[in-house]
């Protein structure tokens, strides 16, 4: 989506390296996400992705480079005024992180829990009614809210995906950051989930960024896509420019053998 030429991406990153035990892993990423996008990331096993998305979300310390979410630079931030602006981004995983015995209001709840704090915040007892129809309001946007007073455990993986992506919601990010999030579902689900990100990103101007396995997803439901080969960026397209000499590229064994 074309944006103001004034306002800043919502997810900006550059020059991102890290290393585990001295072996380069990302060796100087750039990218950004728009608002009202869905950006899928590919590559190989290895190849970055899912360290990318955790150092974004604080889940790994990059060794250099710059992340803006929003336009806020991360890397001077610290306490509070951290966490407020690491909420901007929230992170959908492929194993879904759902509380099974609780209802899928109370999961959603929780994800204000990343936007407020407080002893209050931590049990479901202490909820408001405010709360709690937000979280319905996030439930309808996924299309579960008839579902919401169901415990999560009795609901198919695709609703439980749909549940996690509502929780997200209601963490009030406008990036979300999602890790292979169908790959533990069946094909018609992951259609459905992928569906609902991209709806997500163009109504509800989202930006998103998903790691995906299979390239036809990203064509059909992408705005754009990103290759990553031995931590570097390859490609930054179209998601239907992923032609099949890219694909040879980001998969082919031998070159994936080279990490
Ligand atoms: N916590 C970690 N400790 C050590 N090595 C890691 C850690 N996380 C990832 N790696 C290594 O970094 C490389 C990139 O991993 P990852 O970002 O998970 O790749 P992808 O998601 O593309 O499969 C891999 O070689 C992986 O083994
Ligand atoms: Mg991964």
């Amino acid at each position: 989506m074309a944006r103001d030429r004034y306002s800043p991406p919502a997810l900006g990153v550059s020059g991102l390296t890290k290393s585990y035990h001295g072996r380069p892993v990302l060796k100087g990423v750039d990218f950004q996400v728009e608002c009202g996008e869905l950006v899928a990331f590919l590559g190989a096993n290895g190849s970055g992705k899912s360290t990318t998305l955790k150092c974004v979300a604080g889940l790994a310390e990059p060794d250099a480079g710059t992340i803006r979410l929003q336009g806020t630079e991360l890397s001077g931030l610290s306490g509070k005024t951290l966490a407020a602006a690491r909420s901007q981004a929230a992170m959908v995983f492929q194993k879904i992180h759902l509380v099974p015995r609780r209802t899928a209001l109370d999961n959603v709840c929780a994800g204000a829990l990343a936007r407020t704090s407080g002893p209050a915040s931590l049990s479901p007892l202490f909820f408001s009614r405010a709360l709690r129809e937000e979280a319905l309001d996030c439930l309808d946007r996924v299309g579960l809210a008839d579902r919401a007073l169901e415990k999560v455990g009795r609901l198919s993986g695709g609703q439980q995906q749909r549940v996690a992506v509502a929780r997200a919601l209601c963490q009030r990010a406008g990036v979300l950051l999602a890790d292979e999030p169908v790959s533990a579902l069946d094909p018609n689900a992951a259609e459905h989930i992928m569906a609902l990100l991209a709806e997500l990103a163009h109504t509800h101007q989202l930006a998103v960024a998903a790691v995906l396995h299979q390239p036809a997803l990203a064509q059909r439901h992408a705005d754009r896509a990103i290759g990553l080969l031995h931590g570097r960026i390859v490609f930054d397209g179209p998601a239907a420019g992923l032609g099949a000499d890219i694909q040879d590229q980001l998969y082919s064994p031998e070159r994936t053998s080279a990490a």
